[in-house]
């Protein structure tokens, strides 16, 4: 029995599969290598460079390798690049995906968990979200993921398998063991922005905004840390080992942290201040979200043990450290 964890040499899809191969999992995965790394995946997992819309080669490492469970991190993330590229959006994230899923019915895989997003959402309000709340997506990346939750939906309804969709809100961190972190060049991310700007390796950052409605008129966002969100995804998949039913659920903390308080703990965690100047509101930027995660944590029995910004914050410069010495030695 082995995991396909698509993406997985991705920021969120290396950490899931330490997470599997921790718990005793046999895994494979599938990364075209477009913005992953292949050092990023752990050497006790199998890789193969591909794309999931090629139906022979995912078929043929579902056979040969007896996946019978299909985690799907594949896909484009960049919000703002979905606008400029909606096409581009539908296809990566839509359209390949539905031959996945197509291919996985095909096969024969019982077990699909699914990488979802608040940004299903569109602009929350204060209070925490649940799943049940109104879905208006405002970015073609939110619908891309929304039109693939549906998509799974309907698969469940007409064909033997069963899904588990997580949609996250701010993922951030990185292994607590320092083995793997966000790694992609030019992130916007505002945790990976802050710890790279305390590092020197930006000049300075800017807080994109101080006029919203919140107590310190910055935005406010439900900070996770990565190797509970991997949790999550390992506990969903045992649910669906033991019958559960298919199921849609947040994966958030339930509190946000405003922009200037992701600041000052990275000036905590840093030790030293450095250059952050006020800006222009960005674009797109909902004043809060925040989840309601009551549902992970009652049909998954999911309990996070991170919960906590500095520590969250603390294992990302970590992981910032760690990655200006691999590409020293790189360069
Ligand atoms: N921010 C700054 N300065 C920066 C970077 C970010 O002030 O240099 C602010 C943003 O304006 C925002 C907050 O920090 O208010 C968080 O921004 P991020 O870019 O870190 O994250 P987003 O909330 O915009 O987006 C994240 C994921 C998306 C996902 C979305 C779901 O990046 O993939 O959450 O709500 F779709």
């Amino acid at each position: 029995m082995t995991v396909l964890v698509t993406g997985g040499a991705g920021y969120i899809g290396s950490h899931m599969v330490w997470e599997l191969l921790d718990a005793g999992e046999s895994v494979v995965v599938l990364d075209r290598l477009s913005t992953g790394f292949e050092w990023a995946v752990a050497p006790e997992a199998k890789l193969v460079v591909g794309d999931v819309a090629d139906r022979d080669l995912v078929g043929r490492i579902i056979r040969d390798n007896h996946v019978n469970a299909i985690i799907h991190f594949a896909g484009s993330i960049v919000v703002p690049e979905s606008v400029t590229d909606p096409l581009g959006y539908y296809e990566n994230n839509t359209s390949k995906t539905r031959t996945l899923i197509e291919t996985a019915v095909r096969e024969g895989v019982p077990h699909f968990i699914f990488s979802s997003t608040a940004a299903v959402y569109g602009g929350a309000g204060l209070e925490p979200v649940r799943e049940d709340a109104r879905l208006a997506p405002e970015s073609p990346y939110g619908l891309s993921k929304l039109m693939s939750e549906w998509m799974l939906r309907d698969a469940a309804l007409a064909h033997d398998i069963r899904y588990t969709a997580l949609r996250y809100f701010n993922v951030a961190g990185a292994d607590p063991k320092g083995r793997t972190g966000q790694s992609t060049p030019g992130a916007t991310h505002l945790i990976k922005v802050a710890c790279e700007t305390a590092l020197g390796k930006r000049p300075f950052m800017q807080v994109f905004g101080d006029d919203y409605p919140t107590p310190d008129g910055t935005c406010m966002r439900d900070y996770i840390h990565v190797s509970d969100l991997a949790a999550a995804h390992r506990l969903a998949l045992q649910r669906l080992r033991a019958g559960g039913n298919s199921l849609v659920a947040n994966c958030g903390y339930s509190h946000g942290y405003s922009v200037l308080e992701v600041i000052d703990s990275v000036r905590r965690a840093f030790g030293h201040d450095f250059d952050v100047r006020m800006g222009e509101r960005r674009p797109g930027d909902a004043a809060a979200v925040v989840a309601n995660s009551e549902l992970a944590r009652k049909e998954l029995g999911w309990t996070p043990q991170r919960d906590d910004l500095d520590l969250i914050v603390n294992d990302a410069l970590a992981w910032e450290r760690i990655l200006t010495t691999k590409n020293s030695v790189r360069n």
